[in-house]
């Protein structure tokens, strides 16, 4: 009787053949796992430090790492996503920017670069993919900083970078279904935000990293870890480079970015959280008797162009601050936003600061569509940022101010703004300053906003 191999059509026959032999090959390749070094670019042995090692080794589910900049994080990331390959894991590395992903995936290629000569590893270099050919064992890379961005993947280890800046729901709407199905790990690094970071954040609650660690730290059963270290915590790096870091940081950005200690509000700041809370209303005035959309232009394209509107009340004679609209992006673009607020809320103006680019705000806003209609009153920043913010906050303190729900990124800066210690004063801020004083409203501050 004819055995069943013989039976079999020609093709499968192949096929059986083809896969023995690639099982085969496979058995008798050099064991790329053996190859795997952990070295520096000159080649030298690199170990993870004790704080990169401590959340390396923890068996939680869910690591939340707050540190310092410079403090090794990516490093330690990559250390980690290695040795998690190396146990046939897929591995999903995701940062908000290229940098962070191209800082990765370099230590990446350094660590598996025996492999990967000897051609032991698949790699695609333009979607920062290596791979155990034929399996679903793979590091990926990826720039990732909302829930589109994040989705159509697959992993048994998440890595955020970077989590500070990226959008909370790339981990609830995307990440953490993408790890259901197999019980699989996520790991959150964040540094906290300084007000001169903090603008390039797509998060919509700026401090939702902070919240994630208060988490952790209030957890029992041992799923979630927090880990902290600061920029000092690294092996000595150069001193120049931590001073060129440092140089122009004030002693609160110190604290957040090199301490990495999280900062709810400012000591020397204008507002406290408390003090805007208190003045929180949730429902929208109708009766207002003037409507200013205020506007900080931005230096550049990465900076946010602050656009805030707030209107004075016929009832009550107060301020509400009632939207904020503000955005980094192209001139053309925050300059649609200023329309767009401006018609919505049936603004009377556009209180622009005419401070750096002279007529530029006027002009930008002009070339886009509606931008004929506005009127725009434009305003120099020759008195000091502090003199000018100082009426609007005392307004607050009096009862006078009040916010129309919740301004997260706004409420942020007012209250991590500190005019004594030399600060920039951030965009959104300004732009508050400038459309509560345009609307006027009791005591001082009122109609300092003049018309160009
Ligand atoms: N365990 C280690 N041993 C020696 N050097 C290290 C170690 N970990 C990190 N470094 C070095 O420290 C520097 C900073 O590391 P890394 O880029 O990982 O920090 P980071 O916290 O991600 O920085 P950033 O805040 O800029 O994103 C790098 O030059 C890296 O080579
Ligand atoms: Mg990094």
């Amino acid at each position: 009787m004819n055995s069943a191999r013989t039976l079999l059509p020609n093709s499968l026959q192949e096929q059986a053949y083809r896969l023995r032999w690639e099982r085969l090959k496979r058995q008798i390749a050099p064991d790329w796992i053996d190859q795997v070094r952990f070295v520096d670019p000159d080649g030298v042995g690199i170990t993870p430090h004790v704080k990169q090692s401590r959340f390396i080794d923890s068996p939680a589910k869910r690591k939340i790492i707050r540190a310092g900049r410079r403090g090794g994080k990516t490093t330690g990331m990559a250390i980690y996503a290695v040795s998690e390959f190396k146990r046939g894991l897929r591995v999903l590395y995701t940062a908000p920017t290229q940098d962070q992903v191209d800082a990765f995936w370099e230590w990446v290629k350094l660590f598996l670069a025996q492999p990967l000569k000897n051609n032991a590893l698949y790699k695609n270099e333009t979607r920062h993919i290596i791979e155990v050919e034929g399996t679903k064992n793979r590091i990926r890379a990826k720039t990732a900083w909302d829930a589109d961005s994040l989705r159509g993947d697959y992993a048994d280890l998440l890595i955020f970078d970077e989590y500070q800046l990226t959008n909370e729901e790339a981990w609830g709407r995307v990440g953490a279904p993408m790890l259901a199905d197999n019980d699989g790990d996520a790991v959150f690094i964040y540094t906290p935000p300084s007000l001169h970071s903090r603008s390039r954040s797509k998060a919509r609650d700026p401090r939702h990293a902070a919240t994630l660690f208060k988490k952790a730290q209030q957890d029992k059963t041992g799923r979630c870890e927090p880990f902290h270290f600061s920029s000092h915590d690294i092996p000595p790096i150069s001193v120049i480079a931590r001073e060129d870091l440092t140089d122009d940081m004030t002693a609160l950005a110190y604290e957040q970015e090199i301490l990495a200690l999280d900062k709810d509000e400012a000591p020397g700041a204008l507002w406290t959280r408390d003090l805007i809370e208190r003045q929180r209303v949730r429902e929208m005035p109708t009766d207002f008797i003037r409507i200013a959309v205020g506007v900080d232009p931005p230096g550049g394209v990465k900076t946010e162009c602050g656009i805030i509107v707030s209107g004075l009340r016929r009832s009550d004679r107060k301020v509400y601050v009632i939207a904020d609209y503000s955005l980094a992006g192209t001139p053309g673009e925050w300059a649609s936003a200023v329309i767009k607020a401006y018609d919505i809320h049936k603004a009377n103006y556009v209180v622009a600061e005419t401070n750096f680019g002279g007529k530029m705000v006027e002009s930008t806003l002009r070339a886009v569509p509606g931008g004929n209609r506005v009127t725009i009153k434009e305003v120099h920043a020759s008195r000091g940022k502090a003199i000018r913010a100082e009426p609007c906050a005392a307004k607050y303190e009096k009862n006078q101010a009040h916010h129309v729900g919740k301004f997260l990124h706004l409420e942020d800066e007012m209250v991590n703004w500190e005019p004594n210690q030399g600060m920039l004063s951030p965009n959104r801020l300004d732009a508050l300053v400038w459309s509560m004083t345009a609307v006027g409203g009791r005591g001082k501050g009122a109609g300092n906003a003049r018309r160009a």
